[in-house]
């Protein structure tokens, strides 16, 4: 189903949301967020930022909720406010480490749509209130595409000074957080969510 496909907030968005830099390999010289706890990140995160989509015009709202299961591999649950149907829907995919000396290199891919993994970088957590998860693929000759995504624990986002300090986090590894785009996560803009704003 197709807007099952447009739904992967965090996989498919490699094809469909990706920003592509010809002639160009990824940026070198990534961290990711030192000793990743996959436990503590766990639960519910709101889209904050995210890069312009195609899909951006299909659904809103997108969440993502994660559950360990028992193999250690990451129950993915993407939901998002489908515009055209005018309603809810959730795509369920898996994510898994892919390096085990760095447990914040995942890779995800969901149940519908072209089989394929995508890398899910988390570069910076503090578990409790922001993430950032950033993925890069390369092809020789052609360049890179890239997807970037800022998440929150709260609907109403994380506060400038710390947006200030993703930011500053970013452009130090060359990856451009001009290209995001807010998320509106508020009771007016996702039909029947109840939020106090
Ligand atoms: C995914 O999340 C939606 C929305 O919260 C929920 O209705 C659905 O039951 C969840 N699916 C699974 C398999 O957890
Ligand atoms: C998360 O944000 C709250 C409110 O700004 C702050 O009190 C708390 O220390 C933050 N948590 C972490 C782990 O930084």
């Amino acid at each position: 189903m197709l807007y099952r496909i447009l739904l992967c907030v965090t996989c498919l968005g490699v094809v469909l949301s990706q920003i592509l830099t010809p002639l160009k390999g990824c940026p070198r010289g990534v961290n990711v967020q030192p000793d990743f706890d996959v436990r503590k990140y766990m639960g519910l995160w709101y889209e904050q930022e995210r890069y312009f989509a195609i899909f951006q015009f299909t659904y809103k709202c997108g969440t993502a909720h994660y559950t360990l299961r028992d193999d250690g591999s990451v129950l993915v649950n993407n939901t998002g406010y489908v515009r055209l149907w005018e309603s809810w829907d959730t795509a369920l995919g898996s994510a898994v480490n892919i390096d085990p000396s760095e447990p914040a290199k995942l890779g995800v891919s969901f149940d519908e749509g072209p089989s394929m993994v995508a890398n899910y970088w988390v570069l910076s957590t503090d578990y409790t209130n922001h993430s950032v998860v950033w993925s890069c693929i390369e092809e020789s000759s052609v360049g890179n595409s890239q997807n970037l995504w800022i998440l929150s624990r709260a609907h109403n986002g994380l506060p400038e000074s710390k947006m200030t300090e993703i930011r500053a986090m970013l452009e130090g590894y060359g990856i451009d957080w001009r290209k995001l785009y807010n998320v509106p996560q508020n009771a007016y803009v996702c039909p029947g969510r109840h939020q106090a704003d």
